[in-house]
């Protein structure tokens, strides 16, 4: 459960705000000075500070300051009834983490502390990696056993030890932000502030303010000046999701700060200079955006000397076990729903899965499964309807003699056998998720060839006959066999 601790002189505010925001899942404590709030920081530990900053006593900037000093992680929403911007920029030069005005909007109140209590736990909820102990809470690690993982692994060690920027790429959903956090989290700044942003999320005018700040009236709507995440972050760690996302002033911007340290806010020219650690990710291959000139080459380079690349689950399906396992164990302690367990057949069409959405997925389906599996084990039939695209019973049972020269074109092989009731439409969808699972892309050939093998076979090398079963000409018939060099004696076994 989250805390939240409310700083307000005024016992209404903190009335109406228990009122609100009390909740299974948050428990709202009160405070109705600064000395008291600082007191209840040390004993209840809470994961976002609401303050007002003009109260009696020490008031709100004064027991900012404090807080800083006492744990410079721990996220303060500023409250102002006066809309004094002045004070509100001093409290983000501070560090606090954002600023409302009073009286407030319910639902934007609601989305900032939404967004301040996911920044919390990014920077108080470790994310451990291998090797992840038996004992260990199963609540945030990365998992994986394959070469590439191990890989990953060594790479987020070496990085922690750095100060080095670094990219993470890979497809969406291989667990990016996931290695962003455990990098912060294992470096000499896990104590700083860790920020996220995700500049695919973010208009595009906007995100240069959002990352610089802006002086009043260096736009239309700019009527307040603003502190941006660069400055307010300082000596801590920014994560820039989707880098790929950026604009090319912008990225012209994050290099010189990458370089100097320096930037100015928008309609600014006085430079401030920060000493920030950026991680940086991307699900889009940026090599592509420099070649059509989107994305900066110089940029790319400074970002890609560490690079951390995550594999999609296909190509290391040997972690599957694993993270089902660890997903299972991981969601039946958040859910209450009792430990399950799982069947072999159910792994193993997961393991046979393509997983286009990858590690998220597979965690969905999963989720999706122990809420509707009747009994306590999870069977092949409590898994999204897509996993069986390739069932691997459908495609691995085919004799072993009928297996061609090509390499990759054929699963291996297994003595299951061959499901009756598949229709032509669902055997197509089974080669395609095959033949993409395989990056085996000729899948016409392929199938056109395996076709006429099995005539042969099933006609015992009569062509009149295999010709008829096949729809074509014998003619046809003689001219593919000898495109696909298939030799009488191979193909009849
Ligand atoms: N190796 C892993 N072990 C355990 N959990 C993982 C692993 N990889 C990813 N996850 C989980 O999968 C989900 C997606 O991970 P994450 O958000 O880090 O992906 P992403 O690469 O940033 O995706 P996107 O590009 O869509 O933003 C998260 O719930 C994360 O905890
Ligand atoms: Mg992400």
């Amino acid at each position: 459960m989250d805390k939240l601790l409310l700083i307000d002189d005024e016992a209404d505010v903190r009335y109406s705000f228990q009122r609100i925001f009390e909740s299974p899942s948050l428990r709202v404590y009160v405070a109705s000075s600064g000395e008291e709030g600082l007191e209840q920081i040390r004993s209840v530990k809470p994961d976002l500070v609401l303050m007002d900053i003009r109260m009696a006593g020490i008031g709100g900037m004064a027991t900012l300051r404090q807080m800083r000093e006492l744990d410079p992680k721990l996220p303060v929403i500023m409250m102002t009834a006066y809309g004094s911007t002045q004070t509100v920029i001093e409290a983000m030069k501070l560090g606090a983490y954002d600023y409302l005005h009073k009286p407030f909007d319910v639902p934007r109140l609601k989305e900032v502390i939404a967004a301040a209590l996911k920044a919390s736990q990014d920077m108080r909820r470790v994310v451990s990696y291998q090797p992840l102990l038996e004992s260990e809470d199963y609540d945030l690690g990365i998992v994986g056993r394959s070469e590439a993982m191990q890989n990953v692994f060594k790479l987020i060690g070496q990085l922690a030890a750095t100060d080095a920027t670094a990219l993470v790429t890979g497809e969406s959903g291989t667990g990016k932000e996931l290695v962003a956090r455990a990098i912060y989290h294992h470096s000499r700044r896990s104590n700083q502030p860790f920020l996220a942003i995700n500049c695919a999320a973010i208009p595009e005018n906007l995100l240069e303010s959002e990352l610089f700040g802006h002086e009043k009236g260096a736009f239309t709507g700019a009527t307040h000046q603003r502190i941006g995440k660069f400055e307010q972050c300082h000596n801590g760690t920014l994560f820039l999701d989707e880098i790929g996302d950026m604009s090319l002033p912008t990225q012209t911007k994050i290099l010189r700060v990458l370089q100097s340290g320096t930037f100015e806010r928008v309609g600014s020219s006085q430079s401030f200079t920060v000493n920030v650690r950026v991680i940086a990710a991307t699900n889009k291959p940026l090599e592509n955006a420099v070649a059509r000139r989107e994305f900066r080459e110089d940029l790319f380079f400074r970002l890609n000397v560490v690079r951390i690349h995550l594999p999609p689950l296909r190509e290391r399906r040997q972690d599957i076990p694993l993270l089902v396992d660890y997903f299972l164990k991981k969601l039946s302690q958040r859910t209450g729903l009792g430990v399950r367990s799982i069947s072999e057949a159910a792994v193993q069409r997961l393991e046979a899965y393509a997983w286009p959405g990858n590690v998220r997925e597979l965690e969905n389906a999963l989720q999706r499964a122990m809420v509707v599996c009747k009994s306590d084990v999870i069977l092949p039939d409590d898994l999204p309807q897509e996993t069986a695209a390739s069932d691997p019973r459908a495609l691995e049972s085919k004799p072993p003699e009928l297996k061609t020269s090509q390499p990759g074109s054929h699963p291996p092989t297994s003595g299951n056998p061959l499901p009756t009731d598949l229709d032509v439409e669902t055997l197509a969808k089974l080669l395609f998720q095959r033949a993409r699972n395989q990056n085996q892309l000729k899948i016409l050939p392929a199938v056109e060839r395996q076709l006429i093998v099995q005539s042969m076979l099933e006609t015992q090398g009569n062509q009149v006959q295999a010709a008829k079963l096949l729809g074509i000409t014998r003619a046809t018939l003689r001219k593919r066999i000898e495109k696909f060099g298939i030799r009488r004696e191979t193909s009849i076994g």
